[in-house]
């Protein structure tokens, strides 16, 4: 059974101490980061007191412990996603940077002018901005996939999308404002029989439900550790073996080669160190090969289950409270809502003083006006360790409306 109790326990932040506008906190913005159980700062504490040295360059047993706990993190992240091969993952800064490496490493490679990278509109500015500037640079354009009338993107739109131009398709399996999980696998059969390689960003994805690289045949993903209980500047490439032979480094540096000399002549270490040039983040692949092994304690599948349980939940309740338009009520995901007649940013600040973290504006999503019709909305994004006493008081805060409105601006 489910316990969201004894998982709270494991999440220092949510031991009652820390507080904000002196009430105990309700966290609710997991999608912009989620917080960290005490094993993922051990093992970040262990790192930086009791073995630290650097990775993959020493002779020394301290640096063995280093690499060992480095590749073991690959592993066990490998294994996470079910990638085939641990050479498959690659230590990047975080989706933003593995997005930028397949754009600037692969695509701006490969791609031509008159060539199609299709998008859709509810995409982060991470899976938009890398396309624009290669499609710059190559001459390539620009095409959009429409979302259905409920916001979610489906194969239907994507087919109706694609041209004999089309060369990449890049979404999110769960966009971080509607929250949808798109259907991945029938994007990428479809892709795949017409030659078109298919990029996931895997941001809001990775952490919440079970990934499968191969069952769903995905070409590149990107995710990153914050968001899934891990440390920051941290994240994962993963490609499948072939395409990262297809992808060029776009950072040159110590630890990716294995030769150059005066002549300009330079080889490159093998798959995937030499994708990982200077010192890697340490610090972030140990916390976050813990954090990819507490999730797997937990399991996956629990942890949907109950963020989808909690949602229902939530959306009922909201449902009942006139003054609230949910944007969203049918997704997997973040519930993406405006209270009437309230800025969403002024609906964030008085969600703090009750001691609820949310985030407000347009969430990088900042196409996403063109479908919703809003800048801006407020997001409640949800956890493993949350629970249905956070959403009623959640619920209560939206329920006072502009009335509250009244006692913030006085
Ligand atoms: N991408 C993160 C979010 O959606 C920061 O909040």
């Amino acid at each position: 059974m489910y316990d969201v109790k004894k998982i709270r326990a494991d999440f220092p932040m949510l031991n009652g101490d820390v507080t904000m506008q002196g009430k105990p906190l309700i966290y609710l913005d997991n999608n912009a980061t989620t917080l960290k159980p005490k094993c993922v700062a051990d093992e970040v504490y262990g790192y930086l007191t009791k073995w630290t040295s650097n990775a993959e360059r020493g002779d020394y047993d301290l640096s063995h412990v280093v690499d060992t706990k480095v590749e073991g993190a690959r592993e066990d992240i490998q294994k996470f996603i079910g990638a085939k091969d641990a050479r498959e993952v690659v230590f990047t800064q975080g989706s933003t940077d593995s997005l930028n490496m397949v754009a600037y490493g692969y695509a701006l490679e490969h791609l031509h002018e008159g060539d199609e990278i299709l998008l859709n509109v509810a995409e982060h500015a991470s899976n938009v901005l890398p396309w624009f500037d290669v499609a710059k640079l190559t001459g390539a354009k620009i095409t959009y996939a429409n979302l259905d009338e409920d916001g979610r993107l489906t194969l239907n739109e994507i087919k109706k999308a694609t041209t004999e131009h089309t060369k990449i398709i890049s979404f999110a399996a769960v966009t971080n404002v509607m929250g949808y999980l798109a259907p991945v696998k029938d994007i990428t059969s479809f892709a795949h029989e017409h030659g078109i390689i298919v990029v996931v960003d895997g941001a809001q994805s990775v952490p919440h439900v079970v990934t499968d690289v191969v069952r769903d045949d995905i070409d590149f993903l990107a995710f990153s550790g914050h968001k899934m209980l891990g440390p920051t500047g941290i994240g994962v490439l993963y490609g499948k073996y072939e395409l990262l032979e297809q992808l060029k480094p776009t950072r040159f540096g110590g630890g990716s080669n294995a030769r150059f000399d005066v002549d300009g002549s330079l080889t490159l270490k093998s798959i995937p160190h030499r994708f990982e040039s200077g010192t890697v983040n340490i610090e972030g692949i140990v916390g976050l090969g813990e954090a990819v092994r507490y999730l797997q304690k937990v399991g996956m599948e629990n942890i949907h289950a109950h963020e989808l349980e909690l949602r229902q939940y939530a959306i009922e309740k909201l449902a009942q409270v006139d003054k609230v338009t949910v944007y969203n009520p049918k997704a997997e995901g973040a519930i993406s809502l405006n209270i009437k007649g309230v800025f969403a940013q002024d609906a964030a600040s008085l969600f703090n003083t009750y001691g609820i973290a949310v985030r407000a504006g347009n969430h990088c999503a900042k196409l996403l006006k063109h479908y919703l019709g809003t800048d801006a909305t407020v997001r409640c994004s949800l956890y493993l360790y949350n629970t249905k006493e956070e959403i009623d008081q959640f619920v209560e805060v939206c329920k006072k409306g502009d009335d509250f409105l009244d006692a913030f601006f006085g």
